[in-house]
């Protein structure tokens, strides 16, 4: 067969090992032949390629970012650009398509597939929060650098008797916060899941410090939301701007919390923010041999017909499910999960913090 490939949306560690995968056992197992459209819809759009065969995916595993590079291209919002994907995929003589992104790169392949192509999805995002599998790789070498830096901030922190905001990456859900502020011993994490309460947030690093500590470290996530003033209800934003699919751009909520807390406690405050660091670099063991499954599950796909389906971690084995299903909705972390995790701090007035 004569399948295509593409790397959507914002690129997380992994990548690399999921094209390098299919198109080993594409070769190796189904003689297939392979081109990659480059950076995302825009390569299918404008007929962009480059030839995949056994070189081209040499030494790529622990390479971070993806040799097809990525964007934000939606079709959708361009003229006539779902036409111009099927007639690429036509002209190229493409028998199948597979598309490896997150729910905005996912939800064009699914309209492609409503078309009539044939396509078939494998699971991205360093957020961790796509529908219908388990994990998405990247993650855990997100959670990994925020681990270290949170253990880099803590010997500085405890230095100087300062508390330290440390803004990590999740749009709407905590999962990056939460594993990386477990992991790195976080004193406070605050997720998009439960909009906090500044006041209570003071309150419980004034209580650590009456217990004899005299440092903490504040995980908060990028999409966190204040449940009272200053920004009451919405996210921080860096600027007005929207990306194609609507996506507004986050950033800066790690400065303000910084300054309330500093305002409230007294404690001398510094944010730090990790930004893309955390999406930069080698993928660890773990991404990589999970990207490789997914890589090996998809191809096996496309040879059984599983067209409009997405590779998908359940239960520690991949399977097929509907596209559809993993669009659908967001994973985000939910009340059972914030609850086992409450657990690991102390009730500050009537509620955690985490
Ligand atoms: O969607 C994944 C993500 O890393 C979000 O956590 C973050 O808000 C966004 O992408 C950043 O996007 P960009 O790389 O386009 O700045």
């Amino acid at each position: 067969m004569k399948i295509g490939m593409l790397t959507g949306g914002g690129d997380c560690p992994g990548l690399n090992a999921v094209i390098r995968a299919v198109v080993r056992k594409g070769i190796f197992t189904y003689e297939d032949e392979f081109i990659g459209f480059m950076e995302g819809w825009r390569g299918v759009i404008e007929d962009k390629s480059m030839p995949l065969n056994l070189d081209a995916v040499g030494g790529i595993l622990p390479r971070g970012g993806t040799i097809l590079r990525t964007s934000r291209t939606n079709p959708s919002k361009r003229p006539d650009g779902i036409d111009r994907c099927l007639s690429t995929l036509e002209k190229n003589q493409i028998d199948a398509l597979i598309a490896i992104g997150g729910d905005d790169t996912l939800s064009v392949a699914q309209k492609l597939h409503e078309r009539g192509a044939k396509v078939i999805g494998v699971p991205k995002t360093i957020d961790n929060d796509l529908g219908g599998t388990d994990y998405t790789f990247g993650f855990d070498t997100a959670c990994n650098i925020v681990c270290e830096a949170l253990d880099r901030v803590h010997t500085t922190a405890e230095a100087h008797n300062r508390v330290m905001v440390v803004e990590v990456m999740g749009r709407d859900a905590g999962w990056i916060a939460l594993y990386s502020g477990i992991a790195g011993g976080a004193d406070v994490i605050l997720i998009p899941e439960r909009p906090f309460d500044v006041d209570k947030v003071a309150d419980s690093i004034r209580q650590r410090h009456e217990r004899g500590r005299y440092f903490s470290i504040v995980v908060v996530a990028e999409g966190a939301k204040f449940s009272s003033e200053p920004g009451q209800g919405s996210p921080v934003l860096q600027d007005m701007g929207k990306d194609e699919f609507g996506h507004v751009k986050l950033g800066g909520i790690a400065n303000i919390l910084a300054r309330e807390i500093e305002k409230r406690t007294k404690y001398e405050t510094r944010a730090v923010v990790l930004g893309h660091i955390q999406r930069g670099g080698s993928p660890s063991a773990f991404d990589r041999v999970l990207a490789t499954r997914y890589g090996l599950g998809a191809i096996d796909m496309v040879h059984r017909g599983e067209f409009g389906c997405m590779a998908a971690l359940r239960s520690n084995k991949i399977v097929s499910i509907p596209l559809l299903e993993a669009i659908s909705r967001n994973r985000t972390v939910d009340s059972e999960m914030i609850q086992i995790v409450d657990g690991l701090f102390q009730k500050v007035n009537d509620r955690e913090t985490v």
